[in-house]
């Protein structure tokens, strides 16, 4: 029986430079070039090896993340993510900080690391409310390691103490919803109603961030969810669905209103289900299709 999942996640006051931990997670700039804050603690203690590193990586999108070693850091490697900055809410922010963490914590796992540690991204110079963006970092966090073994120990690393009682309290929260729905066989994400509607929240955020970060627009986007969230019945086939929409505009150079042909929506449907039913089957692993 593997550990539960409020073992498996820690919240702690202190330096993100300073953990022992297999990756530590940087609030980063889209050119990766260092910066002030997390960036700037990091880049010091990592020493003169990081920057030529993160020169030949060519920048980060929002919500994505890239990794390099860590140099003189405990932690052998840093993952560089870039957090949305806060426009007032409504322009994908909670969907893109999402982002942040699910593509730091793959990234991880494509690397075999097993313990991880994050700042608070985003709340700092880039202005995102604490309690606002603590909330969207441990659902984010409890979800995947709800669907995936793969990283036994994620520690939040908060500066100063209200951001310290912040996490606690979320993960506390989040816990305590785990402790009440897991007799009745709810799922232990914190996510509201039943696995179907989860399955469309988590469908809905994925799409918002394609959108954002190729600048595009779905036409019929809520249909465009729904369709994908009626076809997926579990996350895994959300997750490889909307991954494999994500390579169809990247490799179509979709841009402005972008309808997703019926034939290629069908055959990413039909490879998404028939791959997480074999995940399912199998217990491992998939990329996620192209179309
Ligand atoms: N360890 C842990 N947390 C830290 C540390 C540290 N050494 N230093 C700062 N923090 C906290 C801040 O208090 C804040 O809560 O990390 C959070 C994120 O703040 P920022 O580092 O300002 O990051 P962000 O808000 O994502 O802004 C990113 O700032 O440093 C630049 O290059 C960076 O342009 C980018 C922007």
């Amino acid at each position: 029986m593997g550990r539960s999942l409020t073992d498996r996640v820690a919240v702690v006051e202190g330096d993100i430079t300073a953990q022992h931990v297999d990756a530590i997670v940087n609030a980063a700039n889209e050119s990766l070039l260092g910066g002030g804050g997390v960036d700037g603690a990091i880049h010091r203690a990592a020493g003169p090896g990081l920057p030529g590193e993160c020169r030949r990586l060519g920048g980060c999108k929002t919500g994505e993340a890239k990794i390099t070693a860590g140099y003189n850091l405990p932690a052998r490697f840093v993952i560089h993510t870039v957090g949305p900055r806060w426009r007032g809410g409504d322009h994908g922010e909670d969907a893109l900080l999402a982002s942040c963490y699910t593509s730091s914590l793959r990234l991880a796992e494509e690397h075999g690391v097993r313990t991880i540690a994050f700042p608070a991204i985003s709340t700092g110079a880039f202005g995102f409310p604490l309690p606002r963006a603590a909330a969207i970092a441990v659902r984010t966090v409890f979800d995947h390691l709800s669907r995936s073994d793969a990283i036994s120990q994620v520690t939040f690393v908060c500066h100063g103490e209200r951001a310290f009682l912040l996490f606690k309290d979320a993960v506390d929260e989040l816990a305590g919803e785990c402790t009440r729905t897991a007799g009745r066989g709810g799922n232990c994400t914190g996510l509201q109603g039943d696995v179907q509607e989860a399955v469309r929240e988590q469908v809905r955020a994925q799409v918002q961030v394609i959108e954002i970060v190729y600048g595009i627009r779905f036409v019929e986007g809520e249909r465009l969810t729904g369709e994908i969230a009626s076809k997926c019945s579990d996350r895994e086939c959300a997750d490889i669905a909307t991954s494999a929409l994500n390579s169809w505009v990247a490799l179509s150079g979709a841009s402005g209103d972008v309808e997703v042909p019926p034939e290629v929506l069908a055959r990413i449907l039909d490879r998404a289900s028939k791959r997480a039913a074999h995940q399912n089957d199998t217990g491992q692993g998939g990329e996620g299709t192209c179309p």
